[in-house]
């Protein structure tokens, strides 16, 4: 088993696929009374949260305590990192409090990489910068095989601000290593030149939405994270809802059986329709639920447990 999870490119296809398989073994304690497990009594995880963060913080800790482990919750802001203290130096400090693996969530791409070499527990990225969000790619893929039976062969098409999209990196990479077709959707503006080479050679980029829509089974829609946005990238709000916007008429584009995701926060009647959220289609709600047992699966296997 790998020891750090800091890229899905740390995942070939097997490991990955033991994940899943180990989540859906997770998921199956959800529904019983007790969810507890003892396995990972005595160890400790760190949250170390230097971005805002809902569902990726509190999915992060409810899979570590379900596992028993001891948990300490770390946001930048109350800490002294508001007195300027570096990385590093937090690095040491969490070393020296002994913690087996340290949940790291960065503004600076890179920040787990850095980490790992400063501490000698696990290091899992959970969101650094506009590089990779592993654990989301690892809970849609989970949601993706469990709402359409494979992930082998599906058409996935990633929609929105790409750029800016640590999700969209992580989910091609992933997707592409477990069989998937992945096609980028968004305004030229939004999607960086040459990603598709970069990330792997078998995606494919489009311009234009509606025509990508029927021969889709995923539709995977970006929040439009202007908060890392320095210029304007579009006309306005209302002119990217028009062309890539997912609203009830675009959504009835696609075939019967197709799923719409979404790793929230959303920006509703932006780059998804209120009507489209709440909709039958849509996996929203189950791919949190899936992110305590995906992140439970993580924890357990680099922390040494057994398939
Ligand atoms: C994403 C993130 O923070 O990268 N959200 C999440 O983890 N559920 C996506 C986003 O912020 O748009």
């Amino acid at each position: 088993m790998i020891k750090h999870l800091r890229s899905a490119a740390d995942l070939d296809a097997d490991t990955a696929t033991l994940i899943l398989d180990t989540a859906a073994e997770m998921a199956a304690l959800a529904g019983r009374e007790v969810k507890k497990l003892p396995t990972l009594r005595g160890r400790t995880v760190v949250n170390l949260f230097y971005e805002d963060s809902t569902r990726t913080r509190i999915s992060f800790e409810a899979a570590a305590k379900r596992l028993s482990a001891d948990v300490i919750n770390f946001s930048a802001k109350g800490s002294s990192v508001s007195k300027g203290e570096s990385l590093k130096d937090t690095a040491l400090t969490l070393q020296a409090m002994g913690a087996d693996a340290v949940v790291i969530r960065h503004p600076a791409s890179g920040a787990p990489h850095r980490l790992a070499s400063w501490v000698d527990g696990s290091v899992i990225n959970a969101g650094d910068g506009t590089h990779e969000h592993p654990t989301q790619a690892l809970l849609d893929a989970y949601t993706m095989r469990s709402r359409l039976g494979r992930i082998d062969g599906l058409k996935v098409a990633i929609v929105g601000d790409v750029l800016h999209s640590r999700v969209a990196r992580s989910n091609v990479l992933l997707l592409t290593t477990l069989g998937a077709q992945v096609t980028l959707v968004g305004p030229p503006t939004l999607i960086p030149i040459d990603v598709a080479a970069a990330l792997s050679p078998g995606t494919k980029v489009s311009y234009d939405l509606d025509s990508v829509l029927p021969a889709t089974d995923v539709v995977m829609m970006l929040r439009v994270q202007t908060e890392r946005m320095q210029d304007s990238y579009f006309p306005s709000a209302r002119e990217y809802s028009r062309r890539y916007g997912l609203d009830a008429p675009r959504m009835r584009k696609l075939p019967e059986h197709a799923i719409v995701m979404h790793p929230g926060p959303m920006n509703r009647g932006m780059e998804i329709a209120p009507e489209v959220a709440d909709s039958s289609r849509s996996t929203i709600v189950e791919q949190v639920a899936n992110g305590v047992s995906a992140r439970m699966a993580v924890l357990y296997l680099l922390l040494g447990g057994k398939a």
